[in-house]
């Protein structure tokens, strides 16, 4: 919603002393005149092997190249670079384990280091450049460590969220036929023990292309370990294979660097493929301009690696403008409310990034909570995955920020790879608004029809320009990309999301308009939770909708259509939600689920999930026309 009387905060004075880009508006002109210009100049604050030939190629639009001949290598300006100079001794991160009793510091030289060793490993398995290794690791320093290690190489990521279970975690494996992959014997999660190494071995049980798993010891717990593929992490870095130099292989600009997994409206999830070369151009300017970071900064992006703000703004972004992170294993609220603000106080975090839904959670313990602690370290703030509610907005610049903070509420996907409508740090600040497109880039809100439509009215969100780090396409899959983003209106990128512009040009996202349902920030596909309800044997058909939550955002609520004889009670409900944490993600489990004879659909057999949305909150369901007389 665009708010009638729109509190403008403007930037504290502090701020503004401070600013990197004093006038990012003269910036965004001038970005705005030349993206090409303004991208080639960015691309040169980075190494590169071989120069590009150009900054873009879109003769095969939607198929986008950028800086193509260029030859580069992610990890090149994310690491080695800074070991010439004198960042080679800063502190690059800080991890503290969830029990708090376990500190890991690595400097620029311990992560290349511990990078370089773990590529050796990597390389005397047979990994070889363009072949994908599935990562499916706890938030510790070695998901880091597995990621650039298979970038150094040429080697592909895949990194799954730790918290998926075995039938997803099998189906990305299988798609992306990985040979390798790397896990742990556990990971934490409030004090007891998640048994990952049991999840993996369950899901590559029958794989048919995994040959090796490399397993991390995290938890200590006990595993089964298959002499014949499963090896202990720690035995293999004391061999002479994980000894010496490992080379970073110089890559063109357009060979992958990771496939990440997202849910889309229909269907199974989609690999989105990120290429070295624009990927490192955008989330290195993104960073350094939005979250105006510097030498002196210690940086927390609370996003577990697993998913794309721990790809862009956890690892790559910030390493590329050679800050020091900070990365906990646990969670906001274990074992008490205050766990992210004591360790914001005592590590002097200046730069704190996180989700709207951690500060609806954290907002209901009261301020007493952050109030024990002396947050003045932090500068700015920051938000994403979801609209952030001015209640949430406010109490977050107050209480949190002390009223100082600027908070970078920064709309961007999977796809995007790096934001691409965000504030910069001086602009003034409207609660709710994600402010305006990046530099070089132009959004449009649409009707069905393709028109802009009046300031202020809601419509499809659309970007006008290609940017460096977008997507290069969908793993195997290139009508699916045409069809999905590039085909509503032609020439522009379609975001799946409804947003608002107001007069300012200040634009406010309202949400999805598509069949993803955002829980807590996480991306969810209907179909996803639908076909693992649809695999209980007392289901025979499914259908689940996104409703609006106080926390969450947004909660997924579920309707059922039983097998005959089926007993639709509460057991059963509880049974098909574990059903679903149990194949899919716990992530994933419906709040309710209601027992319904039959789900209304159209001619087509298409299930109307608008019209069960509008049912469950009451509303006027609207034009039923195209329904299904017998359903
Ligand atoms: C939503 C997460 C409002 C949006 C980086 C988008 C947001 C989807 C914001 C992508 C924001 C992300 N304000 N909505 N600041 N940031 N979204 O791929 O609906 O997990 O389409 O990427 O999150 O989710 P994804």
């Amino acid at each position: 919603m665009v708010p009638e009387n729109i509190d403008l905060v403007p930037p504290s004075r502090s701020v503004v002393e401070q600013a990197s880009v004093p006038d990012p508006e003269a910036l965004g002109e001038r970005a705005g005149q030349d993206p090409l210009a303004f991208w080639a100049a960015e691309a040169a604050e980075l190494e590169w092997s071989e120069p590009w030939e150009q900054v873009l190629d879109d003769s095969a639009a939607p198929f986008f190249t950028w800086f193509p001949g260029g030859r580069t290598n992610i990890v090149r300006n994310a690491v080695d670079r800074h070991l010439a100079g004198p960042r080679k001794n800063k502190l690059a991160l800080i991890w503290v384990s969830e029990d708090g009793k376990e500190t890991r510091t690595y400097s620029f030289h311990a992560l290349n280091r511990q990078v370089t060793q773990m590529a050796n490993v990597l390389k005397a398995m047979g990994v070889g450049k363009g072949d994908i290794v599935t990562i499916y690791l706890p938030r510790i320093p070695e998901i880091w460590f597995a990621m650039l290690a298979c970038a150094k190489i040429g080697a592909v990521h895949s990194v799954v969220f730790g918290g998926y279970s075995a039938d997803a975690l099998r189906d990305r494996i299988d798609a992306s036929e990985s040979k390798l992959v790397i896990t742990a014997d556990g990971s934490w999660i409030n004090g007891s023990v998640f048994p990952m190494k049991d999840v993996i071995d369950e899901a590559i049980r029958f794989s048919p292309t995994v040959e090796n798993l490399v397993v991390v010891r995290r938890t200590g717990s006990e595993v089964t370990m298959d002499p014949l593929r499963d090896h202990w992490y720690g035995d293999l870095t004391s061999l002479p294979i994980a000894k010496g130099p490992c080379p970073t292989e110089p890559m063109a600009a357009e060979d992958p660097l990771f496939l990440l997994y997202t849910s889309g409206s229909t269907g199974q999830p989609k690999a989105i493929v990120h290429a070295h070369g624009g990927y490192q151009v955008g989330t290195y300017a993104t960073t350094k301009y939005v979250f105006d970071i510097r030498d002196e900064d210690r940086y927390w992006c609370t996003a577990d690696p697993g998913w794309v703000t721990g790809h862009s703004y956890g690892l790559y972004g910030p390493l590329l403008n050679g800050a020091t992170s900070f990365m906990f294993e646990g969670g906001p609220t274990f074992p008490y409310p205050n766990r992210w603000w004591s360790l914001i106080e005592y590590y002097g975090i200046s730069i704190f990034y996180t989700a709207p839904t951690a500060i609806r959670s954290l907002m209901r313990f009261g301020k007493a909570w952050p109030n024990r602690h002396d947050l003045s370290s932090l500068r700015l703030l920051g938000s994403v995955g979801e609209p952030i509610n001015p209640e949430a907005w406010h109490w977050f610049h107050e209480v949190i920020g002390g009223g100082e903070c600027p908070i970078m509420d920064t709309w961007w996907q999977t796809e995007t790879g790096m934001f691409q409508i965000c504030p910069q740090p001086v602009m003034p600040l409207k609660p709710g608004s994600a402010g305006r497109p990046f530099y070089g880039q132009e959004v449009a809100v649409l009707d069905e029809q393709g028109n802009e439509v009046p300031t202020g009215a809601e419509g499809m969100l659309v970007l006008k320009h290609p940017w460096p780090a977008m997507f290069r396409g969908l793993y195997h899959d290139d009508q699916r990309y045409i069809d999905t983003y590039w085909s509503k209106y032609p020439g522009y990128y379609l975001t799946g999301d409804s947003a608002r512009i107001d007069e300012d040009g200040y634009v406010w996202i309202v949400g999805r308009a598509d069949d993803v349902i955002k829980v807590s920030g996480h991306r969810i596909g209907t179909a996803e939770v639908e076909a693992a309800m649809d695999s209980h044997p007392d289901v025979v058909e499914a259908a689940v909708v996104g409703l609006p939550h106080e926390v969450k955002g947004q909660s997924i609520h579920a309707y059922a259509v039983l097998r005959p004889g089926a007993n639709g009670s509460q057991e059963l409900a509880e049974a098909i939600r574990l059903h679903v944490a149990q194949h899919l993600s716990p992530i994933a489990k419906p709040d309710g689920i209601d027992f319904v004879e039959s789900l209304p659909k159209t001619r087509s057999g298409k299930i109307m999930r608008r019209v069960l949305k509008a049912q469950a909150l009451g509303e006027d369901v609207g034009d039923l026309s195209t329904m299904d007389t017998e359903a």
